[in-house]
């Protein structure tokens, strides 16, 4: 299971890379990244686990703030990436699976930042598991997905309208809720942002709010904040996602 999740990260790594830019996509910037920096709170001299960090570009950004970060991923093409793009900052960068940090100590870290990994990842328990031995007491761990009842990777689809010739994008009136207590994997290709297929299909695994809540709950962790972030500005692009919130962000602190 993990090793063809690997190989499907190995085979994307380098659109992705592409695709992230050094500093993730204009919803990342405009929506999600905004609110987790908000729930980190101030990360100087916190140690700070990126786990699932991807080409890295989060991990930079906390070690400028002042956190000393570790970066974990299961890619090693995207670990290559994350050393060979990360000129001044100091981080650790491992290869390594998060369903199993056995090359972590326990209570090494005051913060887990996993941002936009656990969709992609069919061992929730388990890794939720490790954040927690890995944390201190009191530790602070946020992750975001892209929103379970609203996501399009999943058992829910847009029902489309014409392309607006200024924002280029289609007038989405409906999201079409279907299906939302299967919990199940989908496989789906992302594109581009020309809109070309990236080279394979990606693994997501559907799993219902109350679902990453429970896990939460049973490895230990007490739910500090539940975030649906909306657009920061007032950007036309991002209409659809002034309606329907596009991730969901969670905080929680071991107890
Ligand atoms: C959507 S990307 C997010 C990357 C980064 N966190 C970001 O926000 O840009 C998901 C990442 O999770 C990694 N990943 C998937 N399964 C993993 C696992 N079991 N252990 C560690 N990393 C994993 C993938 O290689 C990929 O880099």
């Amino acid at each position: 299971m993990d090793e063809r999740i690997a190989e499907q990260w190995e085979a994307n790594a380098e659109v992705f890379t592409n695709l992230i830019d050094g500093t993730g996509t204009p919803h990342h910037h405009e929506i999600l990244n905004p609110c987790v920096d908000r729930l980190l709170g101030d990360v100087s001299g916190k140690v700070l686990l990126d786990a699932g960090c991807g080409e890295g570009y989060l991990s930079r950004n906390y070690a400028r703030k002042g956190a000393i970060v570790t970066g974990v991923d299961i890619s090693r093409k995207l670990i290559d990436i994350c050393k060979r793009t990360t000129a001044q900052e100091e981080i650790n960068f491992h290869v390594g699976n998060i369903c199993n940090l056995h090359f972590i100590s326990d209570s090494e870290f005051d913060l887990v930042l996993c941002n936009l990994v656990l969709l992609n990842i069919a061992c929730l328990p388990e890794s939720l598991s490790e954040f927690s031995r890995v944390l201190r007491p009191g530790g602070i761990l946020v992750f975001s997905v892209v929103h379970p009842a609203f996501n399009v990777y999943g058992p829910g689809s847009w029902e489309v309208g014409e392309k607006d010739p200024k924002t280029r994008r289609r007038t989405g009136q409906y999201f079409k809720v279907d299906r939302y207590f299967d919990e199940k994997e989908y496989l789906r290709y992302w594109r581009t942002r020309q809109g070309e297929k990236f080279p394979k299909q990606f693994s997501f695994y559907h799993r219902t709010i109350s679902t990453y809540v429970n896990a939460l709950i049973s490895t230990g962790f007490s739910l500090v904040s539940l975030r649906e972030p909306r657009p920061v500005s007032d950007n036309a692009f991002f209409d659809r996602e002034r309606r329907i919130p596009f991730f969901i962000v969670f905080k929680a602190k071991k107890t």
